[in-house]
């Protein structure tokens, strides 16, 4: 017959939790994520970067008892295979103790009900591995009272505190300053302010970061006139549907200073690009096409929000940071069919396609727009007097620089600029003018005096960069000098 011994897990355990690959706003945003699933409608965060003891998050939300507390502090108190209400953002009963294990080795919870005291349980690392026993530490009256920053618990009807003290990971580390610490706060602010933007705007939860509100993030700007809206789309996946809809955001010469800071994400634009994927409204994951397609520039201003239940969390592989997720490949195959649908390349570059530069004038301009079915590219004019003229001269050596101009062209580069409202420099010189008028002329051969004077004044007129300036003559005269 077969018999069972219990084999429960040796308290270090939390020890080796320690490493699971948090980052200090991700870490905070696990906090944050139990705060607003306790209906919390203000969340401060409070944390000295001068004196870096202990790091306090407070909310208002609807507190613990003693007994729902010891079951907080323990991993797994609730299981991760549970159905849980559809607002709750937690899932593996985990998040309380992994996140604040990544950055500090002391974790106290003080909370209170709304008829309740206040109580209050820690664990500490260096007790734990002393005791050698899952030994968690109830704080009594007095102690609770010394937890840094507890007042303003108190002074609330019903909430919760989580201290994080002993922070060897989040201020420990050697050479930390408080500037390096600061900056730490500042990307904390941006993770905060961009995961849980649309709780926020939804449920109007003021959070604050040293007694400063996080500032607005809209990374759709969905209430811009310039933004395109696609349809909502939906793909269902057993009992539940997933919510899909794109935006295209207006030309940046079309955004105000102010949306452009409302949305930019990363580092540009381009990079921005993608999937948001929210789980219960907090954003999970951004600014991804999950290697559908690459990040190109005429889908730069392309974003496209994906919306999840968490009934669907065993299908994406959520992971316990709620950092990662992928899309489970009966949704992938639909995303990937609405994404090849936008990765086709944009109004934008069809219109400009019609725009040719060829205009029929009669001007020979260096610049020939070549047009292909859905392509275009730009050729230089081999007819130009200038080029004609290197062509003579050096043939294979001409063509195959103009070939290499042609065909690394920086068109994409180009137009991001120009859409991101950057003058381009037109300028040519004179004395440059000048210069290529007298090559002209010295290439003209025949004819002399006035007539060669006519001849190059009628050339210079239909030749680019000449054509069009009201200082022919001017250059013709001293071309000719
Ligand atoms: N600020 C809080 N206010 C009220 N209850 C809380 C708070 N923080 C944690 N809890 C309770 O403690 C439990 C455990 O939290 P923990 O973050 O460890 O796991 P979880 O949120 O259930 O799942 P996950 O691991 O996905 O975060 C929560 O389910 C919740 O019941
Ligand atoms: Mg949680």
């Amino acid at each position: 017959m077969t018999s069972e011994i219990s084999a429960p897990p040796d308290p270090q355990l939390l020890e080796s939790m320690r490493s699971i690959g948090y980052s200090v706003e991700t870490a905070i945003a696990d906090i944050i994520d139990n705060s607003i699933s306790a209906s919390a409608t203000q969340i401060e965060l409070e944390f000295d970067s001068e004196r870096p003891e202990a790091l306090t998050i407070l909310d208002d939300g609807i507190g613990m008892d003693a007994d729902a507390v010891i079951k907080a502090m323990t991993l797994a108190g609730d299981s991760p295979l549970a159905g849980r209400a559809s607002t709750d953002l937690g899932r593996f009963g985990l998040g309380l103790k992994t996140a604040s294990f990544s950055q500090c080795r002391h974790l106290t919870v003080v909370s209170k009900t709304k008829f309740g005291q206040l109580v209050g349980f820690a664990w500490d690392l260096d007790h734990l591995a002393e005791t050698g026993r899952w030994s968690l530490i109830q704080l009594d009256e007095a102690e609770i009272q010394g937890v840094p920053g507890v007042a303003s618990l108190d002074a609330n009807q019903h909430g919760t505190m989580v201290i994080w003290r002993k922070l060897d990971v989040l201020a420990g580390k050697k050479g930390t300053t408080a500037r390096l610490l600061n900056e730490d706060l500042v990307r904390v602010r941006r993770h905060i302010a961009l995961v849980f933007h649309r709780i926020i705007e939804k449920r109007g939860i003021r959070i604050t970061v040293n007694g400063r509100s996080i500032d607005r993030v809209d990374p759709f700007l969905a209430n811009r006139p310039g933004t395109q809206k696609g349809p909502e789309e939906y793909i269902s996946t057993g009992n539940s549907r997933v919510r899909v809809q794109a935006y295209t955001l207006p030309f940046l010469n079309k955004m105000t200073r102010e949306d452009r800071q409302l949305a930019s994400i990363g580092a540009s634009f381009k990079d921005d690009q993608g999937f948001y994927i929210y789980r219960n409204d907090r954003l999970v994951i951004w600014a991804t096409w999950f290697r559908m397609i690459k990040k190109d520039e005429h889908t730069r201003l392309t974003r496209v929000v994906v919306d999840i239940p968490n009934s669907l969390d065993h299908l994406w592989s959520l992971d316990i940071k709620k950092a990662v997720a992928a899309p489970p490949p009966e949704v992938k195959s639909q995303l990937k069919r609405i994404v090849d649908r936008m990765a086709k390349p944009s109004r934008d570059a069809h219109s400009y396609r019609g725009r040719s530069i060829d205009r029929n004038d009669g001007v020979e301009r260096v610049w020939t727009m070549i047009s292909e079915r859905s392509e275009f590219r730009y050729q230089v004019n081999r007819r130009h007097p200038t080029l004609a003229d290197a062509l003579a001269r050096d043939p294979s050596g001409t063509e195959s620089l103009l070939r290499l101009i042609e065909s690394t062209f920086p068109i994409y580069e180009a137009a991001g600029r120009v859409r991101d409202e950057m003058t381009p420099s037109t300028r040519v010189e004179y004395l440059e003018l000048v210069n290529t008028a007298r090559a002209i002329w010295d290439n003209m051969g025949g004819v002399t005096g006035a007539q060669r004077i006519a001849a190059i004044t009628s050339i210079l007129k239909l030749t680019e960069p000449f054509a069009g300036r009201d200082d022919i003559s001017k250059i013709v005269e001293d071309v000719a000098r």
